[in-house]
């Protein structure tokens, strides 16, 4: 067991209504407020209104837009401007991953006279931010109890994951019946996401049984109520199921006294996005296969037998390696059975930039970290990439 030292100061309120406590939660942190929000569905779905209401006794003011895979030189800095102008007290996100990423990276710009892009990229230490509250309408990500944002900048092909301990958001609250909007596409991907969250941390050197427990009773859950989600969008007990999983995907509790590890499949991921703005759970639906095939060895495999007999339900009597490679198997299959994409190309991306992305990952992801579970070169990643698609 590794020593480890974990605080998550974020309250969590969740369930039917917890909505109606947002006054009283938003009251100390201030009066001026930024609301943010996406592209519309909070206003589809009438939540806007409800928060609108709920929040009649402050001063509102308003970000909406923020795009899926958000971005540095549209909403960020829009943001930035915003709360400086206008002194806001504390910023409420309400959407998806990507609002709350947004927001982060806003609160730390907010505090900041110089340009965000240094916080983002760790070029200057993150020394303050402002409060951040959200209304999380998407499980998927886990930000909403995470210190980390990922922010797009489409004219350098960069998708960089801002995360400094500032920005833990101060509450979230997580009503399941917001999420029963969320159609097929990003449920199957938000699902896809956590899950990854999950072996990102469960392929690691060195483990522990209270984090595997937790990794594995985490991607069993998700997979026993994600296509009941998809079957029956407005089924409560699925959509808590997932959301209360996704929520404990990214905050380090999984990984807590293992050996840790570089998030690889996050890492090339960043790059499908930040070069081609993909959908992230897709884009780890279709590497998760491609990477755990190029990794499997004598050995890796006791990983994977691990996660096949814990969770897949495989018998541990027979061949380690065969057993590996039926849980392999069975993992691309469960993402296949919720109708994700399973190749490069089904997402658009050919192999005109595979080289280029394979060095963009190498340079700026360090997935060749000595020690960790499975070290990746630049050559590495290029073969993952080709196999993929
Ligand atoms: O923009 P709107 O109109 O709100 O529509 C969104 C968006 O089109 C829609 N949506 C959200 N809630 C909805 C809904 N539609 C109907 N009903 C609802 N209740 O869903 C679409 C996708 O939303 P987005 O916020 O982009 O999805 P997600 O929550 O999966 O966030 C993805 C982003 O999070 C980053 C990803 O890289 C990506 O940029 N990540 C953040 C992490 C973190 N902070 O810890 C960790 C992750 O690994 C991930 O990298
Ligand atoms: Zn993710």
């Amino acid at each position: 067991m590794r020593n480890f030292d974990y605080q998550t100061p974020t309250r969590l309120i969740f369930g039917r209504e917890v909505v109606t406590k947002l006054p009283e939660v938003m009251r100390p942190l201030g009066h001026r407020i930024l609301l943010t929000y996406g592209g519309g569905s909070i206003k589809r779905m009438g939540l806007y209104d409800r928060v609108k209401e709920l929040l009649k006794d402050f001063e509102v003011f308003e970000l909406g837009g923020i795009e899926p895979n958000p971005r540095y030189s549209t909403s960020v800095v829009e943001g930035v401007r915003i709360c400086k102008e206008q002194h806001i007290d504390v910023i409420l996100s309400v959407g998806g991953g990507s609002v709350l990423d947004c927001s982060k990276a806003i609160a730390g710009g907010a505090k900041y006279e110089g340009e965000t892009w240094d916080l983002i990229i760790g070029k200057v230490p993150t020394r303050d931010a402002l409060p951040i509250v959200d209304i999380m309408t998407l499980a998927a990500t886990g930000s909403e109890y995470d210190a980390g944002g990922v922010i797009s900048r489409t004219e350098t092909n960069d998708k960089v994951a801002y995360i400094d301990r500032h920005l833990f958001p101060v509450c979230s609250f997580l009503d399941p019946v917001y999420t029963f909007t969320v159609n097929a596409k990003h449920t199957a991907a938000g699902v896809a996401d956590a899950i990854n969250h999950v072996l990102e941390q469960y392929f690691t050197v060195s483990s522990n049984s209270v984090a595997d427990g937790f990794c594995e009773t985490l991607i069993r859950t998700l997979m026993k109520y994600a296509p009941i989600a998809l079957a029956k969008p407005d089924d409560y007990e699925a959509r808590a199921e997932i959301m209360y999983a996704c929520t404990f995907g990214c905050n380090g509790l999984l990984e807590l006294g293992t050996a840790g590890s570089p998030w690889p499949m996050h890492g090339i991921e960043h790059a499908l996005s930040g070069y081609y703005d993909i959908t992230h759970g897709e884009g780890l639906a279709i590497i998760t296969p491609h990477w755990m095939r190029h990794v499997l060895s004598e050995r890796t495999q006791e990983r994977f037998v691990s996660l096949g007999t814990h969770v897949f339900g495989l018998s541990p009597d027979g061949d380690p390696m065969e057993i590996a490679g039926q849980t392999i198997t069975r993992m691309a299959q469960f993402f296949q059975s919720l109708g994700m994409p399973m190749t490069l190309r089904e997402v658009g991306i050919d192999s005109s930039r595979l080289a280029e992305m394979a060095h963009h990952i190498a340079v700026n992801e360090g997935l060749d970290a000595p020690g960790s579970f499975a070290p990746l070169t630049e050559a590495d990643i290029l073969s993952i990439l080709k196999a993929a698609l």
